[in-house]
């Protein structure tokens, strides 16, 4: 049976595992009462199209008081009053004609460098006719000036380094980026139940402000040009995985 590869199916198959559902962020499929639910639960949420990629279609709602509401879309900000009008203006404004199936997710207060937000890409792949997965690569990418999504990166650092100038406490770099491999790795090894002919996933995690290691998403198709430019090897790695 083919399976979808949209972000709701994907959470919901990750969600199975009991391990990597603590490291999930709160989840829903997106309507006008799930918005509703998920803003009066968090300050700041997520809406991402199910098939959406690059970052392109996401929109980050965050609460003001007196029931005042910024969308932020690449790098303009909206001003909406009124929880109720935001589903309205969302789908004038935002949404496609006809197809609009979205998740919407709690926004992760992800670690930053010179206040810009940054995540995690890793590589987890397997070589023809093994079921062994490995982490080929690993690299930080820090958000452009002012943009929600890291897609648009300003810089690709490695993990340990990133980790190193945003969070106040590091002393336990090695305990996150253990976590982040781990993590990884199950990811892959849930995901291949479902998507079986998949040698490779690139998995993309943030760290929060705390050091807790959060799924933001797994990529079935991932690039791996950006690898070239760490300079650590990670590349011919992916590459030679690749081959087989
Ligand atoms: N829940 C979230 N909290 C904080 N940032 C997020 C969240 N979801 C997505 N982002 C930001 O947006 C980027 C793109 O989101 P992602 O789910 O990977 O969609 P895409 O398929 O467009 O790459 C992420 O790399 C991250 O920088
Ligand atoms: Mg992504």
């Amino acid at each position: 049976m083919r399976v979808s590869v949209g972000k709701w199916t994907k959470h919901k198959l990750m969600l199975e595992n009991e391990r990597l559902a603590s490291f999930l962020p709160d989840t829903q499929y997106l309507n006008r009462t799930s918005l509703n639910t998920m803003l009066d639960k968090y300050n700041q949420i997520m809406v991402k199209p199910c098939n959406g990629f690059q970052g392109r279609g996401i929109i980050q709602i965050s609460s003001l008081s007196n029931e005042q509401f910024v969308l932020h879309i690449e790098r303009s900000e909206t001003l909406i009053n009124g929880k109720e009008n935001i589903y309205d203006y969302l789908k004038e404004n935002h949404f496609p004609r006809n197809r609009h199936r979205y998740i919407v997710q709690q926004r992760i207060p992800l670690a930053t460098i010179n206040n810009n937000p940054f995540d995690v890409r890793v590589m987890v792949q397997r070589k023809k006719d093994s079921l062994e997965w490995a982490v080929t690569g690993k690299l930080a990418r820090v958000a452009a000036n002012n943009f929600i999504v890291t897609n648009a990166a300003k810089a690709i650092l490695s993990v340990e380094n990133a980790i190193e100038i945003s969070l106040v406490n590091n002393e336990n770099i090695k305990d996150i980026v253990t976590d982040l491999e781990e993590v990884s790795l199950l990811i892959a090894g849930q995901l291949a139940n479902s998507y079986t002919k998949k040698r490779v996933y690139g998995i993309d995690l943030g760290i929060d402000t705390e050091g807790k290691v959060w799924i933001i998403e797994a990529n079935l198709t991932p690039a791996v040009s950006m690898f070239k430019l760490l300079n650590d090897g990670s590349y011919e790695t992916i590459k030679s995985y690749k081959r087989g």
